[in-house]
C-alpha cells in the first residue's frame, strides 16, 4: 500500500475543494469516490435499472467501466467511455445517488474499485467510509465537518460556477436528506473513525483548512 490519506465527511464539509488543493500542494493523486456512486447512479437512472433488481445490479457491474482522469486541470469521470463530469453532478443524481451507494453490491464493488485506483499510489481519497471501510490502515485519517447550511452555501456557489442550476432550498433539503441517509445507512455508515482528526470547517477559510490537513499530514509522515 502506497501512502493513503483518507478525507471523509458529509457532502460540502470542503472534502472537494480542499483535497484538491493539498493534493496538488502534496504531489498526491487526488480520488473522489463520491464521483464513482454518482457514475452508477446516472447508468442506472438512463437504463431504468430499480435499486431492489439484484440480477440487474449484478449484471451492471459487469458490464460497468468508470474511470477518474485528470485532464487540463479539471478532474474527469467516464462512463463506458463518455465524459460524464457534468452530469453526475445534477438534480436527478443527486436525489438518488445516497440510496444507491447504500445499495451492498454497489458498495463492495466501488469498494474494491477505489482500493485497486489507489494500488501502490500515494493517494489522497475523499468520500464518506474511506478511512473506516475503504482503507481502515490509512496513514493520515481527516473527517471535515461543517453546519449543514454553510455546506449548501458552498454547494449554491460551486454550483454556479459550474453552471449548473439548482436553488439554495433544494441544496440545503438535498444536504439534508442525505446526511441522514448516509448516517443511518446499516452498509457502511459515514461516520469518523477513531482515528481520525476531526475539522469543523465552519468558520474556517479553505486556505486554513488546507494547512491544518497538510499540518496533519506532515506530522505522520
Ligand atoms: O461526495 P459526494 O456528495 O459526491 O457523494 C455522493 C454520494 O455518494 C453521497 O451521498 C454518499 C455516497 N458516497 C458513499 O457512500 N461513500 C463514499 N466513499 C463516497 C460517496
Amino acid at each position: 500500500m502506497g501512502f493513503v490519506v483518507a478525507v471523509d465527511g458529509p457532502a460540502g464539509s470542503g472534502k472537494g475543494t480542499i483535497t484538491k488543493l493539498v493534493a496538488e500542494e502534496l504531489g498526491l493523486i487526488y480520488i473522489d469516490t463520491g464521483a464513482l456512486y454518482r457514475c452508477i447512479t446516472l447508468y442506472m437512472i438512463r437504463n431504468k435499472i430499480n435499486l431492489e433488481d439484484t440480477d440487474k445490479i449484478q449484471e451492471m457491474l459487469k458490464n460497468i467501466n468508470i474511470e477518474l482522469k485528470r485532464e487540463r486541470n479539471s478532474d474527469k469521470a467516464y462512463l463506458n467511455g463518455e465524459d460524464v463530469s457534468i452530469k453526475i453532478r445534477e438534480k436527478a443524481v443527486n436525489e438518488l445517488v445516497s440510496q444507491v451507494s447504500h445499495v451492498i453490491e454497489i458498495r463492495e464493488n466501488i469498494t474494491e474499485l477505489s482500493r485497486k485506483i489507489a494500488e501502490g499510489k500515494n493517494v489522497i481519497m475523499e468520500g464518506r467510509d474511506i478511512g473506516t471501510n475503504v482503507f481502515p490502515n490509512a496513514k493520515v485519517k481527516i473527517y471535515l465537518d461543517a453546519t449543514p447550511e454553510e455546506r449548501a452555501n458552498r454547494r449554491l456557489k460551486q454550483n454556479e460556477e459550474k453552471g449548473i442550476k439548482i436553488s439554495y432550498e433544494d441544496i440545503l433539503e438535498n444536504i439534508k436528506f442525505r446526511d441522514n441517509n448516509d448516517k443511518t445507512s446499516n452498509v457502511a455508515p459515514l461516520k469518523q473513525a477513531e482515528d481520525a482528526v476531526y475539522i469543523d470547517t465552519t468558520k474556517m477559510t479553505i486556505e486554513e483548512v488546507k494547512e491544518k490537513i497538510i499540518e496533519v499530514i506532515k506530522s505522520k509522515e
